[in-house]
């Protein structure tokens, strides 16, 4: 069965400066490369979710520009079914991306038509909620449209994955609808506070959602669920650009669920999906095939399990 994910999120023209290494308040630094390529963390995960070999719908806005036709077009070339991508007379959402040279990124958005996705591009597209097995969305676009895509979900009786990204508060009903939240360390701590990550893990929890997630980077994620957190393996490989490992994560982490496949076992191929995409520059551009993923996965759990016949994938 193929799985069916509904995606409600940005969508972004990125600008993506590689540098020695990330500017200080004030300075002006010379770039090494300039790329422009697609983003936006909504696009990123419904075009992740696709190449990995899911159904997906995009629910968002562009604007009524060359870019917000080309990002459209892209989506189509991908495979995510656009028919609820509207236009909107704000120019389209841009990022600009600074990369030092491990990998690391700084990114500032400008939302632009991603703040014209608002509560009723949601219930104009209760029907792919509707026919999609899970939600996945995360929190560039307004927060009343992200919480009523939640309920909306909710009602139709679908699962529900919410990125932290970036962090912002959410009303306190927001948070018991959600099945998975993921979140990275500094997004955890901007929306928790101080502490080691089993705490943020544990305080996140206690907000509402079921499980949470904390990616990790190559150190892997930390699960938190009723039963307790564990950490799920990560995979060191040779970084390039971390811009979008998330968006390959969560994209990822939905396909996964969305095809029954047990928690923790989700998490560590969506590890997996998300070491790939740092192996290569770009959002987009760098997120991995579904091929990859599994010839990780299984290189990962044959290790992990040599000379074992252990049942499970927990530590
Ligand atoms: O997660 C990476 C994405 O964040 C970029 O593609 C950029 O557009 C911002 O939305």
């Amino acid at each position: 069965m193929i799985p069916k994910i509904a995606v409600v999120g940005s969508l972004h023209v990125d600008l993506l400066l590689r540098t020695e290494r990330l500017p200080h308040p004030g300075e002006t630094l010379l770039g090494k490369e300039l790329r422009m390529g697609m983003g936006g963390k909504g696009a990123n995960q419904a075009v992740a979710a696709a190449r990995l070999g899911a159904k997906v719908w995009m629910v968002g806005r562009v604007g009524r520009d060359e870019y917000g036709k080309k990002m459209v077009e892209n989506l189509r070339r991908n495979g995510v079914e656009v028919s609820h991508v509207r236009v909107n007379g704000r120019p389209s959402g841009m990022a600009f991306i600074f990369v030092d040279r491990r990998g690391e990124n700084l990114i500032g958005v400008y939302p632009g038509a991603d703040e014209g996705c608002g509560v009723e591009d949601v219930e104009g597209a209760r029907s792919v909620l509707r026919k999609a097995d899970l939600l996945l969305t995360q929190l560039e676009l307004p927060l009343p449209t992200v919480e009523r895509a939640l309920e909306v979900a909710a009602e139709e009786g679908k699962k529900k994955v919410l990125n932290l990204a970036p962090s912002r508060p959410l009303s306190p009903g927001a948070w018991k609808g959600i099945d998975v939240l993921v979140a990275n360390e500094g997004e955890a701590r901007r929306a928790v506070g101080r502490g080691r990550v089993r705490d943020l893990a544990e305080r996140l929890r206690r907000k509402g959602p079921e499980a949470v997630v904390i990616t990790l980077g190559e150190r892997g994620s930390y699960l938190m669920t009723g039963e307790g957190g564990r950490r799920v393996e990560g995979v060191k490989v040779r970084v390039k650009d971390t811009t979008g490992a998330g968006d390959a994560f969560c994209g990822a982490l939905a396909v996964a669920l969305a095809s029954g496949r047990p928690l923790e076992e989700a998490v560590l191929w969506a590890n997996c999906a998300g070491a790939l995409a740092t192996t290569r520059v770009g959002a987009q551009e760098a997120l991995p095939s579904r091929e990859e993923v599994d010839r990780l996965f299984r290189r990962l759990v044959s290790e992990k399990f040599k000379g074992g016949g252990k049942e499970g994938l927990g530590p």
